[in-house]
């Protein structure tokens, strides 16, 4: 299973992207904001990333109809061949899904809220899926079983799972038993997938003993 980062803020991703342990950035509109990142700074952004080694930025359509989203996301693509464009799993976006996947774009169909959202990302020829598993859940659904189901409708195809809206280590390691492609997580919860208490202790020891074998 691959890591990402769902994350703006250079500051927050500075130091996670220097682990080398994540596969790429992921944003969205609502991610941008909480960055502090305006629209027209996306392009800086992008750079800034792939300056620092990271190997995929994905990034958000915002217009409505299928023409201006397939517009826009030829002109993301253009920015790198690292760029993965995201569109949410509208009528319209899924429509610019299948125009892009057809021009060689790849596309990750995002905002994805229910099982058959797959199929439909699937016939739109979406390299990805982004399920928000924890909005699923806070909204009524079990986003861990609409994941799971995903997984059955997308075996065998091109298309993976990227989970989105984690919430926990906790939903990493649920997500990651299920055999899910990928994940993306907010700072917090990258920092909790790298920090281990029982570790932690376990290298305090071992410093107390250097200490000792050194004096
Ligand atoms: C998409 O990549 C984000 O995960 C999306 O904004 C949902 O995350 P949130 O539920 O934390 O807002």
């Amino acid at each position: 299973m691959r890591l990402y980062l769902d994350c703006a803020d250079r500051a927050e991703l500075a130091p996670l992207l220097d682990t080398g342990l994540f596969s790429g950035v992921t944003t969205n509109p609502l991610i941008l904001q909480r960055g502090g990142v305006r629209l027209a700074e996306v392009p800086a952004l992008v750079h800034w990333l792939l300056e620092r080694g990271t190997a995929e930025v994905f990034v958000q359509t915002t217009a409505a109809d299928a023409d201006r989203i397939v517009a826009e996301g030829r002109e993301l693509r253009a920015l790198s061949d690292r760029v993965v464009v995201k569109i949410p799993a509208t009528t319209a976006g899924l429509t610019a899904a299948r125009r892009l996947a057809d021009q060689g774009v790849p596309v990750l169909v995002t905002a994805v809220y229910h099982a058959l959202q797959a199929l439909t990302a699937l016939a739109a020829g979406a390299r990805w899926i982004a399920p928000y598993v924890g909005r699923m859940t806070e909204q009524g659904r079990d986003g861990h079983e609409q994941v799971a189901q995903m997984q059955r409708i997308l075996t065998g195809s091109s298309t993976g799972v990227l989970a989105a809206s984690l919430r926990s280590a906790e939903d990493v390691r649920r997500l990651a038993l299920l055999g899910v492609e990928a994940v993306t997580v907010g700072a917090p919860v990258a920092r909790a997938l790298l920090t281990e208490p029982l570790t932690e202790a376990a290298v305090a020891d071992f410093d107390r003993a250097v200490a000792q074998l050194r004096d």
